[in-house]
């Protein structure tokens, strides 16, 4: 989900225990510490986030899914949730421009959303290729373009793009996916070097499979889980945990030099 975090202060924590075990966005707030607004595009928490750096966080983020997001956000205080589908770009652009308003410039932005649903290619109408890279790819564009000024005239910023290491692998049963992917790779270096000269850090983050609730309902059965441990050098769980660790690196000034990269996270399958 979207999320908008201002921190006060610059002194660097470290992630408490609950925040560790949390979802991207509480381990994100635990450690943003001289990260004014973040925003974040969808982003569904396992665990209700307990870091004790969230209420000093300014949270803004949006997402179709209207009951799961208010829920969020009533666990992080003083958070903002706009319900927002994010192919209506009049909309998404509005809901990134009002939490602004709120919150101050967005110095941190994650392009989160993603729909993996299976399709072939030979069944793919133009209308269903169109609707699939208007939820997979155009969102990462248009939500960058939003947040520049905004992010340049405050000093720079990061955006983090998540895409997959099935851009890299080209699996078969997703092809607008893997596209929107190799896609959103390709847009992150040129971003990276359009915005570099205002200090504004663009990355690429590539999951492996991450046990998220979707995977286990829909893929991650107990064979395919075992398939997956036989391809991977590290025998443990992806877990949102994980990515979110990575993407509060690359948001940090830990992560000052780094820009235009592609950061996989996948245990080794690649
Ligand atoms: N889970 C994995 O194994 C995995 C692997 C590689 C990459 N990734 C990438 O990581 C990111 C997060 O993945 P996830 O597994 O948490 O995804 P998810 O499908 O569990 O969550 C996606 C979120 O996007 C929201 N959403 C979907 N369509 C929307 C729309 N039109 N407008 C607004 N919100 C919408 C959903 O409600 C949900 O909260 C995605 O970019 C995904 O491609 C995930």
């Amino acid at each position: 989900m979207t999320g908008s975090i201002l921190c006060s202060t610059r002194k660097r924590f470290r992630a408490s225990k609950a925040a560790r075990q949390s979802t991207m966005i509480p381990a994100i707030t635990s450690r943003f510490m001289r990260i004014s607004p973040v925003f974040t595009i969808p982003w569904r928490p396992v665990n209700a986030p307990r870091s004790p750096m969230v209420p000093a966080a300014r949270v803004a983020f949006i997402d179709l899914a209207e009951d799961a997001g208010e829920a969020l956000a009533a666990r992080l205080a003083g958070a903002r949730f706009a319900p927002c589908d994010v192919t209506d770009a009049a909309a998404l652009t509005a809901a990134i421009d009002a939490a602004s308003k709120a919150l101050g410039p967005i110095t941190v932005l994650v392009n989160n959303v993603a729909d993996d649903t299976r399709h072939v290619a030979a069944e793919t109408s133009a209308e269903a290729w169109r609707a699939r890279l208007a939820v997979n790819l155009d969102p990462t564009f248009l939500a960058a373009t939003a947040v520049r000024a905004g992010m340049a005239a405050a000093g720079g910023g990061a955006i983090l793009n998540l895409s997959s290491i099935n851009a890299l692998l080209g699996p078969g049963g997703m092809p607008a996916y893997v596209a929107a992917k190799g896609a959103v790779n390709a847009l992150t270096k040129a971003l990276a070097r359009e915005w570099g000269a205002d200090n504004i850090r663009v990355n690429a983050i590539s999951p492996g499979w991450v046990v998220t609730e979707r995977q286990l309902s829909l893929w991650l059965t107990p064979e395919a889980e075992a398939r997956w441990m036989e391809e991977v050098a590290l025998k443990r769980r992806i877990l949102p945990d994980d990515v979110a660790r990575l993407a509060l690196f690359l948001a940090s000034d830990d992560a000052r030099a780094i820009t235009g990269q592609n950061l996989v996270i996948d245990g080794g399958r690649t």
